[in-house]
């Protein structure tokens, strides 16, 4: 059984485990624990101060998952195809084989449904695999972003897109801030999993941005959940440092040759 059925498998047995890492360390860290390790584009905002991830290039994400590569021996590797990097069937099929042949990640996200669908088909046809997203599109978001599926028109379209984007050979879709029944119907539709951040329990398994989760990014949104307050960690550690310096505690002989 290759990765991906591996992956496939564990709807309704196990939860899928999934987060971000844009860098070696952490995804070392993150390797151990993880089903999915994912290279987002969420980087732009995160670690770049971007307004949108719609600044983000490729260069940008191939260059943060060659350092993610590094970190991982188990995990699967998906990583973001930034904001206009698959405008065409062409334009799609080059970036994401330089994405793969340059970080050696496994398989490659795209926002969107029925808009691309035929660009995730011709992925798919020439063995690329593909990781969708549903739900809120943030390379598509205009203004502030509110939860999806409020709407009877809107819940229809999303869930005619994931039924399209199982057919099409997704191997797993992230929905992002999607409404509850609107999340288990959908997960309870597919055969293949459903990945939720802000799309409740009923996913099959569960994204959050590492460092929204560790509390070095600080975001206010419902959906984040602050597991440890690692700014505060680092600030107590740099106070110590710089008091040892002023008070010529550091380096000791230890520290010194
Ligand atoms: O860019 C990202 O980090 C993502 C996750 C939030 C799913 O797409």
């Amino acid at each position: 059984m290759n990765k991906f059925q591996k992956l496939i498998e564990k709807k309704n047995k196990s939860k899928i485990v999934c987060l971000t890492a844009y860098s070696k360390n952490i995804a070392t860290i993150l390797d151990d624990h993880c089903d999915i390790i994912l290279v987002g584009d969420s980087l732009g905002s995160v670690l770049y101060n971007f307004k949108s991830t719609r600044s983000v290039t490729l260069d940008m994400m191939i260059e943060h998952a060659k350092s993610v590569k590094m970190g991982i021996k188990k995990s699967l590797l998906i990583v973001d195809m930034p904001h206009n990097t698959y405008r065409s069937k062409k334009e799609a099929l080059i970036n994401a084989n330089k994405i793969i042949s340059q970080t050696k990640c496994d398989a490659v996200k795209l926002e969107g449904g029925s808009k691309i669908i035929d660009i995730i088909r011709h992925l798919i046809k020439n063995k690329i695999k593909v990781h969708g997203h549903l739900g809120v599109l943030p390379q598509s978001q205009k203004g502030k972003f509110t939860y999806k599926g409020k709407k009877t028109k809107e819940r229809n379209k999303i869930f005619e897109d994931a039924k399209l984007l199982e057919l099409a050979g997704v191997f797993s879709i992230v929905l992002e801030c999607v409404e509850t029944s609107l999340a288990k119907k959908i997960t309870n539709s597919l055969k293949i999993p459903t990945i939720g951040i802000g799309a409740s329990s009923h996913c099959d398994g569960q994204v959050l941005v590492t460092d929204d989760l560790i509390g070095l990014n600080l975001i206010n949104v419902r959906f984040v959940k602050k597991y440890l307050n690692l700014k505060k960690a680092i600030n107590s550690a740099v106070i110590k440092f710089k008091n040892e310096v002023k008070d010529k505690k550091f380096p000791n002989k230890k520290h010194s040759y």
